[in-house]
């Protein structure tokens, strides 16, 4: 019994209908169902050179079966497709997998019921045929013309794109083309993710049971993924394109290799992940995912749990919280969430009390009250029966519902801001938390004792040497600020005498205090605040910490007076240092780090402190230098002094032509998206070494951005965009990742723009972009050089939303 059609045969007509005629040669042909044939029990069939197989699969130790397509000849079993995602059938050999004669696929059990249906149907009225392409494409065509395709199973993918398949809208069916993940390894039913374009757009998204999450796209369009380096250096693998036309919008795309296997797929943990099987591979190989940690993905716990990127394990439930469906858990699908052990009685306050978690990232969706304390933050909370948790840190902040996202911080992050979870007070298991820990806090008040002796010896010690050496002590505020007097810093300013520079909010004069610390005096402007409100302002700008943020060290708000002191930065700025005749000229590396160093700062600004801040006003002159030329951005924060009800005054003030985003004149909402824009053409500064205005009077031709983009989206050489006092000395990988990331960032549509994380990662070469569009208001800008200020109301401070 011998293979009678040969494979190539199949698809040539008259060959066909020979085959037909003999009986035998149906059963035979293992690359199609004929229209009146099925499949059943062990049976399969295989694409023509062997590649994909097609029939019943059990996924890992189920009892349930499924049709579905997997790699012939890789193990372990790769299913790429499923049918009957979501209706199993316990027992194969009474189900039957039946082409009928109009081109209606169907899974049938015990020949009638029907578990599962392609509901296709031939137009013309002949005879069709089911077959398994290499591409891994299943196909239900006219039998006498393979041209005629009446359903395929690339139009209906599950959690896998392969190559030749597309993603996005068809326009003609009206279908979405969208992957879902597996629900876990042994349920291929789809989960709560999906990876898909956007409405109308060009951008995919991650979205979590309905809503959008995580954005993926739209800046990797072209060719993107390499090869591991040791396989192929600098080669690429497979390249995306991104096609919109009558019959719809797409992503879709092509690999360079033959010999190699590659698959794209949205796994249950609800990241994209790309993977190669290459020439000699044993395995699969993860070449690029995102989001690149699993805790960053939404939801991926599930609710009332803690994802812990140090933990192998990652999903914990919050103490208190148990499993929902603890059998699925183990098979780490977490859409189930976690579940109280004990309900909460809400008829008596004194039925719930808080657990105070540490070093978390706190859940989105959070709602601000307007409480002056703690602890009628804590009431308020207890008195609703659907909050869950509140935080205090001048403002409070409290839960409702299911709490989302609690990320455990990696411990360079950690800020001990304390998070209250509600828990049931009868709770056994919480008690028993309660009682090891205390264990550790005895403990920990002995540690915190010693230190806070050594703390206070020290501290009178320095007040000592202080007092010493000048009239006035100094008087410190949370331990990190400073309280000044006026006097004090008048003397230190030799009465403001030495102006470093004058900003928005006010001027700045170099200091030097009586142990000759240098220091930055910033006195604020058009300030009608209270004393209490200013100070609390004050130390949240002083709590916001990062190697690349100027220093607030302390304030002083004496009558009408509001100061701000920080670090002195001896290099001066990034404006003088660029644009002013210096006879340093800074090189390429020490560029680099700036461009590197700024990108990390903004990037804990938007996502990492706990307030998030929208800088607002990104430009050369407020990136300030230390004096190992290291980055660090200044006049954060500040908009929250100026407070809510000046916001007419804050828009006007803030922001610098040049440098605003289209969303500022447009009257959108301002999104840390913005501060990206900005960042673009700081970066593009920063390559050029001069004013990308300067060149908008001479014409649009000779404005630099333009140029910019013109030369990146042409491929032409970068070389040519760099500062001529550099004469050329750049890495040119570098250099071309700047230039592209620059556009990226200068976008119209601020979705398309990077955030200010990824920004970092490409620049550091850990992720890549593809080829940047061209930006629309470079092309306005023609027809209006200068777009007038506007006077939209915008607060540039926290946005809580995700
Ligand atoms: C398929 O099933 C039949 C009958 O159930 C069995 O005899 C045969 O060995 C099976 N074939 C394979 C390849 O498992
Ligand atoms: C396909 O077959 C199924 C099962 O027999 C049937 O319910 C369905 O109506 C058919 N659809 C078409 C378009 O023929
Ligand atoms: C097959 O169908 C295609 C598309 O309908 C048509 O263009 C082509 O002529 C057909 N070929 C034959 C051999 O009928
Ligand atoms: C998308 O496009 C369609 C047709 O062009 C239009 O009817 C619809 O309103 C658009 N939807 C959105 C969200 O823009
Ligand atoms: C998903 O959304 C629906 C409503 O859109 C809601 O009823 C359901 O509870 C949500 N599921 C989860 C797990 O949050
Ligand atoms: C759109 O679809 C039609 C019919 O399938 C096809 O003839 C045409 O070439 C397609 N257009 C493009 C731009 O692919
Ligand atoms: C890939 O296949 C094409 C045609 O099938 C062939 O011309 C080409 O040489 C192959 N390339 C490699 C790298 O094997
Ligand atoms: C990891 O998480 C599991 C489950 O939440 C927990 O039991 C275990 O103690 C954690 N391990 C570490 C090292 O944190
Ligand atoms: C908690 O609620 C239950 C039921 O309402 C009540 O019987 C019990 O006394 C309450 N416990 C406390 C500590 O208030
Ligand atoms: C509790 O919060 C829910 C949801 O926000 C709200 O609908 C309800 O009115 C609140 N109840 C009380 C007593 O404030």
């Amino acid at each position: 019994m011998k293979f009678t059609c040969r494979n190539n045969f199949i698809y040539k007509p008259v060959l066909l209908l020979l085959c037909l005629t003999f009986d035998a040669c149906i059963s035979m042909a293992t690359h199609v169902i004929s229209a009146g044939q099925s499949l059943s029990g062990n049976q399969t069939i295989t694409s023509p050179s062997g590649i994909f197989e097609l029939g019943f699969f059990t996924p890992g130790n189920s009892q349930n079966y499924y049709i579905g397509i997997w790699y012939k000849k890789l193990s372990p079993q790769t299913v790429v497709w499923v049918a009957n995602r979501n209706q199993p059938v316990s027992d194969t050999s009474s189900s039957t997998l039946q082409l009928f004669q109009n081109g209606n696929l169907t899974l049938l059990v015990q020949s009638k019921t029907e578990i599962w249906s392609t509901h296709s149907m031939s137009t013309v009225s002949h005879s069709t045929v089911a077959m398994l392409l290499d591409n891994g494409n299943f196909v239900i065509t006219d039998a006498f013309n393979s041209s005629v395709v009446i359903w395929q199973s690339f139009d209906h993918p599950t959690d896998t794109w392969l190559p030749g398949g597309k993603l996005g809208h068809n326009k003609l069916t009206k279908e979405k083309l969208s992957l879902t993940p597996w629900r876990n390894p042994q349920n291929p039913a789809p989960g709560l993710f999906s990876f898909e374009l956007e409405q109308n757009g060009t951008s995919f998204w991650l979205f979590w049971n309905g809503s959008k999450t995580y954005w993926t796209s739209g800046y990797w369009t072209g060719k993107i993924f390499s090869l591991v380096p040791e396989t192929a250096a600098n080669d690429y693998i497979a390249s995306f394109t991104f096609a919109s036309n009558e019959n719809g919008s797409y992503f879709t795309y092509a690999s360079a290799y033959n010999d190699t296997f590659i698959r794209f797929m949205l796994e249950i943990t609800g990241q994209i992940k790309f993977y190669v099987w290459g020439k000699g591979f044993t395995q699969w190989t993860l070449i690029w995912m995102r989001p690149n940690e699993q805790c960053d993905a939404y939801a991926t716990c599930g609710a009332f749990s803690i994802c812990n990127q140090q933990n192998a394990s990652l999903c914990g439930c919050l103490p208190g919280f148990e499993p929902k469906v603890p059998k699925v858990w183990k098979l780490k699908d977490h859409s189930n969430g976690c579940l109280r052990k004990t309900p909460l009685q809400c008829n008596d306050v004194r039925n719930s009390t808080f657990l105070v978690i540490h070093d978390v990232l706190h859940p989105v969706n959070s709602e601000s009250l307007t409480v002056e304390n703690i602890e009628k933050c804590r009431l308020a909370c207890l008195r609703n029966c659907s909050c869950t948790a509140f935080a205090y840190d001048n403002q409070c902040l409290i839960w409702k519902g299911d709490l989302l996202n609690v990320k455990l911080l990696p411990s360079e992050g950690k800020v001990g801001k304390d998070w209250h979870l509600r828990v049931a007070a009868s709770d056994n298991e919480y008690q028993k938390i309660g009682s090891t820990s205390k264990i550790k806090r005895k403990t920990a008040w002995i540690v915190i004792g010693v230190l806070l002796g050594f703390t206070f010896i020290l501290t009178i010690v320095m007040i000592l040497v202080r007092r010493r050496q000048s009239a006035g002590a100094l008087e410190t505020v949370d331990d990190y600020l400073v309280l000044f007097k006026y006097r004090d810093l008048r003397r230190a300013t030799k009465n403001f005498s030495e102006k470093l520079g004058e900003g928005a909010f006010g001027s700045v004069f170099k200091g030097v205090l009586p142990d000759s610390t240098a220091i930055a005096v910033k006195e604020l402007k058009s300030l009608n605040q209270g004393e209490k409100q200013f100070r609390n302002e004050v130390r949240t700008i002083g709590s916001i910490q990062h190697i690349n943020l100027v220093r607030l060290w302390g304030f002083c708000a004496e009558a009408s007076k509001r100061i701000l002191v920080y670090d002195y930065m001896p290099n001066g700025s990034l404006q003088s240092l660029l644009f002013q005749k210096n006879p340093i000229i800074l090189d390429w590396k020490a560029r680099y780090n700036i461009a590197i160093g700024t990108a990390r700062g903004l990037a804990y600004l938007h996502e990492d402190c706990r307030e998030r801040i929208i800088h607002c006003d990104i430009k050369p002159e407020n990136i300030l230098l230390d004096a190992e030329y290291s980055p660090k951005l200044g006049d954060f924060g500040l908009a929250k002094l100026i407070g809510r009800q000046n916001s007419r005054v804050l828009t006007t003030m803030r922001g610098t032509v040049g440098y605003l985003a289209p969303e500022w004149f447009s009257g959108e909402a301002i999104t840390p998206k913005a501060d990206v824009f900005s960042y673009g053409m700081l970066l593009i500064e920063i390559i050029s070494g001069r004013r990308n205005r300067q060149g908008l009077d001479e014409g649009l031709e000779s404005f630099f951005p333009i140029q910019v983009t013109n030369i990146v989206t042409k491929g032409e050489d970068v070389v040519t965009l760099l500062d001529y006092k550099l004469e050329g000395q750049a890495d040119k990988d570098e250099l071309t990742r700047a230039c592209k990331v620059a556009c990226w960032c200068i976008q119209d549509d601020e979705k398309d723009r990077p955030k200010m994380r990824e920004v970092v990662q490409i620049l550091q070469g850990v992720s890549d972009v593809g080829i940047p569009p061209i930006p629309q208001f470079l092309q306005r800008l023609n027809e209006n050089p200068i777009e007038a200020t506007s006077s939209q109301e915008t607060i540039c401070t926290s946005n809580s939303s995700a």
